[in-house]
């Protein structure tokens, strides 16, 4: 039977700045264009999933407004089921300003909005969708609170949890860290939560194995052009990225976690889904933005 995926996380509108050099503190630069395009890393993992194919639903919440309106339409528009999501009143659409440099890098900052609303109570008010999926998906840019109570509700039903640990917490706890079957920090997000002061080949294994330690039983560490280390209980192997021209990375993590989520519902083996993931997202970062940066299944199979 189809494997299906629920993706619990934010909904961003993002306002995408491209300009030559992020400006230094007191600088002014000047931005070279200005860009809406849906975000926000719960919806741009469910867009990936749905544009891949894997059965896909997603639990969040947005304003009554335009952004949020926008953003319901793109998902449904790539096969999400967004029967689920909130729309709230009370607050705006969560909203994320982006700097976008020549390299391709970027700068990010959320402001949370609906996303706030996203909290125990609502995921409670859903908990038949906890029987339904088979896949669950976090990140952290819903409270907290929302994301330990998901993750525990998932184990407890059995459920296989993947969590994108970003932005990252300080710590997360290590009754949570016990149920997370797939963890997929960056690099920075691995020294957070590993407590690493410096990222290099050697500290990159080290936080990873510290995080296994605790209890986690995969973690994929995502190394942009460096491609993904990979750890698990008595095993570990690095997977080159593909080379490319890359034109802007927001979303790359998104992309990488959506693709491998897919590829895992679909029953490849853990290797050949991160393998599919570091094409997946090769494609998104010669791209602009975030969820218009996404894949097509098509675009993936034929780098294969
Ligand atoms: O991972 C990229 C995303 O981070 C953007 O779409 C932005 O909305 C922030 O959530």
């Amino acid at each position: 039977m189809e494997k299906k995926v629920l993706v619990i996380g934010s909904l961003n509108m993002d306002l995408v700045i491209h300009m030559d050099k992020m400006p230094e503190k007191g600088e002014t630069v000047l931005g070279k264009s200005l860009a809406y395009v849906p975000g926000g890393k719960g919806a741009n993992q469910a867009c990936a999933l749905g544009k891949l194919g894997a059965k896909t639903a997603m639990l969040g919440c947005v304003g009554q407004d335009v952004f949020g309106k926008t953003q319901l339409e793109n998902l449904k528009k790539n096969q999400v089921d967004i029967s689920g999501i909130k729309q709230t009143e009370e607050l705006p659409t969560g909203t994320a300003v982006i700097s976008v440099d020549s390299t391709g890098d970027n700068n990010i900052i959320v402001v949370a909005g609906a996303n706030q609303a996203c909290d125990e109570a609502y995921l409670k008010s859903m908990e038949q969708m906890f029987e339904e999926f088979d896949y669950f998906v976090f990140q952290m840019e819903i409270p907290c609170e929302a994301v330990y109570y998901g993750i525990r509700k998932a184990k407890e039903k059995g459920k296989t949890v993947i969590l994108n640990p970003a932005p990252a917490p300080r710590e997360i706890p290590e009754e949570i860290l016990r149920c997370i079957d797939y963890l997929t920090p960056n690099e920075t997000e691995l020294a957070s939560l590993a407590g690493l002061s410096c990222i290099n080949e050697e500290t990159v294994r080290e936080g990873a194995a510290c995080l296994l330690k605790k209890g986690v039983k995969n973690v994929l560490v995502t190394l942009g052009e460096k491609g993904v280390y990979f750890a698990a209980e008595g095993e570990e192997k690095s997977y080159p990225a593909r080379k490319v021209k890359a034109v802007d990375t927001t979303a790359a993590g998104d992309c990488f976690n959506g693709a491998f989520v897919t590829a895992l519902a679909e029953g490849k083996t853990v290797s050949n889904a991160i393998a599919f993931a570091n094409l997946a997202s090769s494609i998104a970062v010669t791209r602009n933005g975030a969820q218009s940066s996404l894949p097509q299944r098509e675009e993936v199979d034929a780098l294969l």
